[in-house]
């Protein structure tokens, strides 16, 4: 069976990114599974600003847009690490996943939050809102990091055990709905 794809989404362009390691200590835990392989997106390095046209609708969208839409419509599944802004999610990453639609549908998504002391719980209830608008499916568990200045550093968690141990379920779910909806697309079980 073809390795699953479950690239990571990072879901802000703010600075100064105490959320980032997050990001990269998920991709790197993803990566190191049998039969995962794993890509980080920064919204930094896509030109998806306020939303203005989705992607098929652009006039001429550049080769970065282009091999973006590539990479998620091959995906399996997604992992978003993000902060929580105001009881929400950045507005980056509400714009970054408007700009595409089918790429997404009948995939599951893996939520990691982080916060200060909400710990990214609303941001999680949010995408839990927003993700059933993308035709796709969140996996029941999450992982949420609070007080994430105290837990990561730039080198990543301060207690790389704690992390990998709360992590590791989390990466077990979305390989289990990722294989079931992959199998399920494949099968032409979907409805039309
Ligand atoms: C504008 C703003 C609003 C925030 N609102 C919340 C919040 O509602 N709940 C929470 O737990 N943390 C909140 N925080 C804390 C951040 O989520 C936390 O410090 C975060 O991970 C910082 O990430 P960043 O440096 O990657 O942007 C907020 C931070 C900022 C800058």
């Amino acid at each position: 069976m073809a390795d699953l794809f479950l690239p990571v989404l990072y879901g802000s362009v703010r600075e100064p990114r105490a959320s980032f390691p997050v990001a990269e200590f998920v991709h790197s835990e993803l990566g190191k599974r049998p039969g995962v392989t794993t890509q980080l997106y920064d919204p930094r390095d896509l030109p998806f600003g306020n939303l203005v046209h989705r992607v098929w609708e652009m006039p001429a969208p550049e080769p970065v847009v282009t091999s973006f839409v590539t990479d998620m419509a091959r995906a399996d599944g997604f992992v978003i690490v993000t902060p929580e802004y105001n009881y929400g999610i950045p507005g980056a990453l509400k714009n970054l996943l408007d700009h595409l639609f089918s790429e997404w549908n009948r995939k599951p998504f893996a939520i990691v939050a982080c916060g200060g002391l909400g710990g990214g719980l609303r941001a999680t209830d949010g995408l839990r809102l927003i993700v059933p608008g993308l035709g796709a499916v969140t996996v029941p568990r999450t992982m949420v990091v609070h007080q994430v200045q105290s837990e990561f550093g730039p080198e990543g968690p301060k207690d790389p055990l704690k992390w990998r141990t709360r992590f590791a379920p989390l990466a077990d779910d979305l390989e289990w709905y990722a294989r079931a909806l992959r199998a399920a697309r494949e099968g032409g079980s979907s409805p039309p």
